[in-house]
């Protein structure tokens, strides 16, 4: 795959001229032959590759897809996406993810085309069309306590945050994990965690990003709503994951290793909802009143009409 990749990068970066064969093979370090097999594959793939004698190969145009071959060139992460597992198709890139967390490495990533199963916080459903957004599950072996692994999911909203005001974009995000661009949640992160007392064995973070959808299904369509639907614009998904695993890469070192990082305080620097009045459905139960503050492992801390301050782990927030 690394060659594959290596090969695509070369085209991308030859940018609608011609490269040889020759040269292609020399940089490459493979064989003619072999790179016409790459080529071949990339053709399979949807890549539209020019190839003229004397002059060699262009690319014309690419697909828009999470294949291993575009993400692994563009990332500059340390282990965050260095081994990837592709599926045009699966049930859900969380649940594989979990199988697979033993043994496989840290920063391994499960990325799906389409998910026929993606599964939301509270055992909701996730709609996860193909082709259109990112589904993606990172595996984790966290060092850390199990009660600071909430932060991974902040860290993970904080990264979607962040790469989309990259692309001067302003979302909000939505305690306990949603990204908002107008209002409407366009991404959601799923964390599951298998620990005991002596600590985390596995995390998985598991993010799903609506970038390119132009509809939703009707029961969704008040709530959800895509980057394109919001901008106009339709974005390359590699290119925004790329982005995301690179700075959650980042994150999550300092996580790890940095007692006073401030990711906590960027993060609830974009919360919406703080000192408005809110009702929290936590477990069955409804609670209203002020959302004050966000603890630091992440509970959200809200001044009842009573004046108690109560922390929650997990609920659905709504403004009132
Ligand atoms: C939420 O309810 O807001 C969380 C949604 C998380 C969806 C992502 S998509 C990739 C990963 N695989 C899943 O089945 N779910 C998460």
């Amino acid at each position: 795959m690394q060659n594959r990749a290596q090969l695509l990068k070369t085209l991308y970066l030859t940018q609608g001229k011609f490269i040889s064969g020759e040269k292609l093979s020399h940089r490459l370090g493979v064989s003619r032959t072999t790179i016409w097999k790459y080529i071949r594959y990339l053709r399979e793939q949807g890549y539209r590759i020019e190839s003229r004698t004397n002059q060699g190969y262009r690319l014309q145009s690419t697909p828009d897809l999470l294949i291993p071959e575009e993400l692994s060139w563009r990332l500059t992460s340390d282990s965050f996406g260095r081994e990837i597992i592709y599926r045009a198709e699966i049930d859900s890139t969380n649940r594989l993810a979990r199988e697979l967390a033993d043994s496989y490495d840290e920063g391994t990533i499960v990325v799906a085309e389409k998910q026929r199963a993606g599964r939301g916080r509270r055992n909701r459903d996730w709609y996860s069309p193909a082709g259109t957004g990112i589904w993606c599950s990172i595996i984790l072996q966290p060092v850390f306590r199990p009660e600071k692994a909430p932060l991974l999911t902040i860290i993970a909203s904080l990264a979607v945050s962040r790469a989309l005001e990259a692309k001067g974009l302003n979302p909000k995000i939505k305690w306990p994990n949603d990204v908002l661009l107008n209002g409407k949640k366009i991404c959601g992160v799923l964390s599951e965690l298998n620990a005991d007392l002596e600590g985390i064995k596995y995390a998985i973070v598991g993010i799903g990003v609506n970038v390119n959808q132009s509809e939703f299904p009707e029961h969704l369509e008040d709530k959800a709503g895509s980057i394109y639907l919001i901008t106009g614009k339709t974005l390359k998904r590699a290119c925004l994951l790329v982005e995301v695993l690179d700075l959650l890469e980042d994150y999550y070192t300092q996580l790890t290793n940095d007692p006073r990082t401030d990711l906590l305080e960027q993060w609830k620097s974009r919360l919406t909802m703080i000192n408005k009045r809110i009702t929290i459905n936590s477990q069955g139960r409804i609670y209203r009143g002020i959302a004050r503050d966000v603890s630091e492992r992440g509970e959200l801390i809200l001044e009842t009409e009573s004046g108690e301050r109560r922390s929650f782990w997990a609920g659905d927030t709504s403004l009132v």
